[in-house]
């Protein structure tokens, strides 16, 4: 769930809209002190101040229920971030457990943003400062009628933003970048007449544009309001600049110093993640480990490297769980699909579309891979981003695309395990199970079709094997055939030519794993034959183990490679002696089943 206090006070969250006053009042102090216990005291000291009525503490009660249900009604599913009010003894708290509040977004960017400037980054510092004042909507809590903790913290928040104001300016101004500076200091001139450290800003920036005649004008301007309102003279930094200017001193316009990494002109919050078109079901176990496996943590870079067959799922998996841990990442959710159709996505591309989402304009985009991931991971850099690297070709790749150190978090897809990669938790996206099977297929054929002839059905999951891919296509077919049904399907599935029938539009097992066989070593793929060519004929559909016999040492290492790509599986034989083996169902039906002329 989000919440918004810099500006009007916003639940934006499409079900949840809390419209009366005095709960608007109670809100938005609870969300000022989340986390912290604010007292009935309290409460009504902030709606009413001075004159509460006698039933006052019963109305905070009912004030609390309303704003509770309010919260807990909200779309968010269970186990997603959402607030909770809770009740102690002497008041109440709201817990934002992973909930969006725009403030401590703010305050973490500003803080990010000092540390750059105390590093002398500055260009990094604008980034971060711009993000942070791209959050506001307004003056804090402009439209909520505040008791005095909240008018305090308002107050508070507003000098923060003139605060990081100033700190861009600086920073812009250390670089050089006058021109674009120059109207944002002299609207906040504007606003602010005896500010003299801005105004001695903006003296600097039009002196070293060469307008000289105007910088003594806002000398004078200065000093007029400062005399006016305040009955004093400027202070002498202010005095000195106004005689350098006078005398011309050309020190004043020296070059800036150089600038340390190209500048972004724009910061932006990367949303990358693809919209789904489908439901997601069952793998409720693997979704729970994943969202935990990916919870930000500072300091660290959780890193979790999901791998299986073409057509098992990953895709739709990583998808699936960065949506849910989605709201956990207030610096954005960046995503790359690393495999096309026709082959690797170079990773240098990949990295132009993560700049370019992160603001970075097309010429400041450095031309050599690894300048672009040093660009990359120094944007990235402090903050809390989820980068999802799907279909990953290499350990190098995915290496090339990990962001700075902050509090972000990477979820990466592949088809082999990127054993490699050896701070990551690797785990294996396995086969369906056939209840989700048989739901995934209801869903596309239409549950009645199936209840027609559950036994067909049951057999047509079955014979699938648990591959999404696979129920995908079939369920569409039936769907989209008339007069196909599950006992006909099943009847051509169990003649030749399977896997031909395993295709529809984009829907492709062939094409799959035709692209995962031709990744291979050709080695690999000699070794796939024999062991395809060695195992029983695959017509009768048994999936039984096959024993691997004697085996080189160079065929144990391309075996090897075949299982960190979920082709073959190895098992273990009682005793002693050589192990079994297994191909994959489908990998099998590739082999062994040529493309009919098509
Ligand atoms: N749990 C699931 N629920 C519904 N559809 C799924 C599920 N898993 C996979 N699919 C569908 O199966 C197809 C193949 O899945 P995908 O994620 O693309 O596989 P992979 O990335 O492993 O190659 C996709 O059309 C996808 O939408
Ligand atoms: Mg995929």
């Amino acid at each position: 769930m989000n919440f918004e206090i810099l500006g009007p006070l916003r639940v934006a969250d499409g079900h949840v809209r809390v419209s009366a006053s005095k709960h608007r009042t109670l809100l938005a102090l609870l969300l000022c002190e989340h986390d912290h216990v604010v007292t009935v005291d309290q409460l009504v000291d902030e709606i009413w101040q001075e004159n509460p009525p006698r039933s006052a503490v019963n109305l905070v009660r009912q004030y609390i229920s309303h704003v509770r249900r309010k919260l807990g009604s909200s779309g968010a599913s269970a186990t997603s971030s959402r607030p909770e009010l809770v009740t102690y003894s002497s008041g109440y708290s709201l817990d934002l457990r992973g909930s969006y509040l725009d403030r401590n977004v703010f305050e973490e960017r500003v803080a990010v943003a000092q540390r750059a400037a105390a590093r002398g980054e500055t260009d990094s510092c604008v980034v971060a400062v711009t993000e942070a004042l791209d959050l506001w909507r307004g003056p804090a809590l402009i439209d909520v009628s505040c008791g005095p903790r909240t008018v305090a913290e308002a107050r508070r928040l507003n000098g923060r933003r003139a605060f990081a104001e100033e700190m861009r300016i600086e920073a812009k101004l250390a670089v050089g970048r006058y021109a674009e500076t120059v109207d944002e200091l002299a609207a906040l001139a504007l606003v602010h007449p005896t500010r003299e450290r801005l105004r001695e800003h903006l003296m600097r920036t039009l002196y070293a544009l060469g307008r000289r005649a105007e910088a003594l004008e806002v000398y004078q301007e200065g000093r007029r309001a400062l005399v006016d309102r305040l009955g004093i003279e400027p202070g002498t930094t202010l005095r000195r600049l106004e005689q350098e200017v006078l005398n011309d001193n050309l020190a004043l316009r020296s070059r800036p110093r150089q600038e340390l990494v190209s500048r972004p002109r724009r910061s932006a919050i990367p949303r990358q993640l693809p919209a789904s078109h489908h439901d997601f079901i069952g793998r409720v176990r693997e979704t729970e480990h994943l969202v935990d496996l990916l919870k930000p943590s500072v300091g660290g870079l959780p890193l979790v490297a999901l791998s299986g067959l073409a057509g098992i799922g990953k895709t739709a998996l990583a998808l699936h769980v960065a949506r849910r841990v989605r709201d956990s990442f207030p610096g954005g959710q960046m995503f790359a699909r690393l495999s096309a159709t026709d082959g690797p996505v170079p990773t240098a591309n990949a990295l132009l579309s993560f700049l370019r989402a992160l603001g970075v304009s097309q010429s400041d985009v450095p031309p050599g891979l690894y300048q672009r991931a040093e660009l990359f991971r120094g944007i990235t850099a402090d903050r809390q981003i989820l980068v999802v690297l799907d279909d990953a070709g290499s350990e190098s790749q995915v290496r090339a695309l990990l962001p700075g150190p902050g509090a972000s978090s990477v979820l990466v897809t592949s088809r082999r395990t990127l054993t490699g990669l050896d701070s990551a938790v690797h785990l294996t996206c396995g086969p369906l199970d056939a209840d989700t099977g048989l739901a995934i297929l209801g869903n596309l054929a239409g549950r009645q079709q199936l209840a027609q002839d559950p036994k067909s059905s049951s057999e047509l999951v079955r014979w699938c094997r648990g591959l999404p891919v696979a129920l995908c296509v079939i369920g569409a077919k039936l769907a989209a055939e008339r007069g196909l049904t599950a006992r006909t399907l099943l009847a051509t599935l169990s003649g030749n030519g399977q896997l031909d029938e395993l295709q529809l539009g984009e829907l492709d097992v062939r094409a799959r794993i035709a692209s995962s066989h031709r990744r291979l070593g050709a080695a690999e793929r000699d070794l796939l034959g024999r062991l395809a060519a060695s195992a029983r004929p695959v017509a009768g559909g048994d999936d039984l183990p096959q024993p691997l016999g004697e085996l080189t040492p160079s065929d144990e290492a391309l075996l090897e490679g075949l299982v960190a790509n979920h082709m073959v599986e190895v098992l273990p034989s009682p005793g002693t002696g050589a192990g079994y083996f297994r191909l994959n169902y489908f990998v099998r039906l590739f082999i062994e089943q040529p493309r009919t002329g098509r």
